[in-house]
């Protein structure tokens, strides 16, 4: 067993393609976690489900999530990546989870609040209204204490750590307490067309988002016509100069390079050249995490059989608190 703390995150199969935000907001971030944690990371299909999904899509997807975030260093070796639904502890938990969750207490997580307002309370699903107890089973059935997640999810966080408390001075110590490890400001990166709102899959315009499986040209294309700000200044000052700041952050992200170093160098030299550099920079990092994508999703069936011995390294862990939580409630065993 590894002695290392044990880590838990997830995404959404969702996108065909990552986009950069993911890249340098997520999956930098969980490459380098891998070597000091015990870590987990699971394509939440279950999750995905509580809005429409088209089933061919979605399958699709979950495929190149999965071989996205291994091209990109998230190695099935030493990390446990899975697919949610392989491991049926996780519906199962999040079951019980539900017959301790007040009613009032999941009307109040803002998200589902924020989602059920744009779908309209009556096409809201029970299955929306039941995500954050879905997430707090991922969470709690591998005792997780660190959970990477973006601002948005911490709320969900804060009630897996009431859940397990919850359940834990009901039923006796079962759970560890999960610490939510909330990512850096500067790994926060925004739509390159509108720089007030983050990089999302779902953006209004394409044009903002760029994509990991873009061809190159289309990556250089979108960076050269990125939204820059007025002046001709390559200064970082998010109030003044937010689409700059966020190129700056990019840049210096991905070329591993200070932003006041950028700022010299660029010092007098106009938005052209930087953005033109900053888009070489890009198709050089992307180019071969798309090259290995490509190659592991042409052999589908071994990309399965790696996501399937994953799974039961997963379940193995995961039925063994289901079993203890079972026990603890006081369900009849199976005879
Ligand atoms: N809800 C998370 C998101 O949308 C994804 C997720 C599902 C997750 N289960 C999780 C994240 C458990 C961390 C831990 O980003």
């Amino acid at each position: 067993m590894s002695s290392k703390p044990r880590l838990f995150s997830g995404m959404q199969p969702s996108a065909e393609s990552l986009h950069i935000g993911n890249y340098i907001g997520a999956l930098l971030q969980w490459k380098e976690l891998q070597s000091t944690h015990d870590a987990i990371f699971c394509i939440v299909d279950l999750h995905a489900i509580t809005v429409a999904q088209e089933p061919a899509a979605l399958r699709e997807n979950t495929r190149r999530t999965a071989a996205q975030y291994i091209a990109a260093g998230i190695d099935p070796q030493v990390s446990t990546l899975f697919v949610q639904s392989h491991v049926a502890a996780h519906p199962q938990l999040a079951w019980v989870l539900n017959t301790i969750t007040g009613f009032g207490e999941a009307s109040r997580m803002t998200q589902f609040k924020d989602k059920a307002a744009k779908q309209g309370a009556d096409t809201a699903s029970v299955g929306l209204f039941a995500y954050p107890t879905l997430m707090a089973a991922d969470i709690l059935l591998y005792n997780a204490v660190a959970v990477p997640v973006g601002d948005d999810q911490k709320q969900h966080v804060e009630l897996t750590r009431d859940l397990a408390n919850r359940f834990n001075t009901r039923f006796g110590a079962t759970f560890a307490m999960p610490e939510p490890l909330i990512l850096k400001e500067t790994a926060r990166i925004y739509d390159i067309q509108n720089p007030a709102s983050k990089m999302s899959k779902s953006a209004e315009s394409a044009a903002g988002v760029v994509w990991l499986l873009d061809e190159p040209s289309v990556t250089a294309k979108k960076i050269k016509s990125a939204v820059t700000d007025a002046g001709r200044e390559v200064r970082y000052d998010v109030a003044e100069k937010p689409g700059v700041s966020n190129l700056l952050t990019i840049f210096s992200v991905l070329s591993d390079r200070s932003i006041s170093s950028l700022e010299v160098d660029y010092q007098g030299r106009g938005y052209g050249d930087f953005k033109k550099d900053l888009a070489d920079v890009v198709v050089e990092t992307f180019a071969p995490i798309r090259e290995r994508t490509r190659e592991l999703l042409d052999d589908p069936a071994e990309l399965d059989r790696v996501l399937a011995s994953n799974a039961d390294r997963a379940a193995a862990i995961a039925d063994a608190t289901l079993a203890n939580v079972y026990d603890r409630i006081g369900l009849l065993p199976k005879g």
